[in-house]
């Protein structure tokens, strides 16, 4: 308890020094109350303003996905690398021990498996699971143009709700479907809807042509998914000229766990999310400590 007596003067007024008030820089977020700002600020790099989350989510509709058979073996050694990990509550509860202190990204929408038809989701974790996880964002599956647009809107839209009540900013992952081609045109259609519904972040694809209007156009952060595993060096090059191209980082799985080095990996996605390291050098560096 602070001592009433023996107190030393006050001075430190600063009579007409204006009190700052900074502007929350991340694009969008400067009008999000403050414990969203906190969490957005621990999966956003203060430096670089970029992330790289690590996504290990996949087994919510695929299984046990290749490189995610065992997650002890394959994700826990590259979780020091990683600004957030992207994950379901059954896999963050049973195998990632409590002790790495960082940011989750957590998978709250939940349905169909690639079994049986994709994207017939629902919300399946409430917001008093996610606090209780200390969750940084709530992810949810967005499929614009599927058949199944306006249920998994509407899960957006509670989950933005839930977590607005509580501070918790939601990530709208866009799905594409079968039918619906990964062009610039849809990816700014789907990523500006989940925006327009009340998401903080979007987690979209990289697309060869316009990338740049799909970010223009989103009025919040986009983080790039990976995609099905290609040769490092292709990875690499999407991530930069995805960041070139104005996304604020990767949410990437099967490039990174799937990577012949993992490790070696997400270093390299590092040094192009944060250090804007071009293909080239990011890739040797790949190979340096690939070699080591
Ligand atoms: C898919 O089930 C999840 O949303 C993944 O988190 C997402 O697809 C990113 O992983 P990848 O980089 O493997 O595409």
């Amino acid at each position: 308890m602070a001592d009433s007596e023996g107190n030393t003067d006050a001075k430190t007024y600063g009579i007409g020094v204006p009190i700052p008030n900074p502007v929350y820089a991340l694009k969008g977020s400067n009008s999000l109350e403050w414990g969203m700002k906190d969490r957005l600020s621990r999966v956003f790099d203060r430096k670089s303003g970029n992330t790289v989350m690590l996504a290990f989510d996949h087994g919510y509709i695929m299984g046990p996905t290749s490189g995610l058979e065992r997650i002890d073996i394959t994700i826990l050694p590259i979780v020091e690398y990683a600004d957030c990990l992207m994950c379901t509550r059954g896999v963050l509860r049973a195998a990632i021990p409590p002790i790495y202190n960082k940011p989750i990204s957590l998978r709250v929408s939940a349905g169909s498996t690639v079994l049986t038809e994709l994207n017939d989701e629902v919300i399946g974790v409430d917001v008093e699971d996610a606090i209780r996880l200390n969750a940084s964002l709530m992810a949810v599956m967005v499929s614009v143009g599927g058949k199944y647009e306006a249920l998994t809107v509407s899960n957006l839209c509670q989950a933005v709700s839930e977590g607005t009540r509580f501070g918790i900013p939601t990530l709208g992952v866009t799905a594409v479907g079968k039918e619906l081609t990964r062009d610039a045109r849809y990816l700014s259609m789907a990523s500006r809807v989940c925006a327009e519904n009340g998401a903080h972040v979007v987690k979209t694809y990289f697309c060869e042509e316009g990338f740049e209007t799909v970010t223009a156009t989103c009025p919040v952060p986009i983080v790039i998914a990976g995609g099905k595993k290609v040769p490092e060096k292709d990875a690499l090059t999407i991530a930069w000229k995805a960041i070139d191209q104005g996304a604020f980082g990767v949410d990437m799985g099967r490039n990174v766990f799937q990577a012949d080095d993992p490790t070696a990996m997400i270093q390299a996605v590092r040094a192009v999310v944060h250090d804007r390291e071009t293909p080239d050098k990011a890739f040797q560096l790949y190979r340096d400590l690939k070699a080591h």
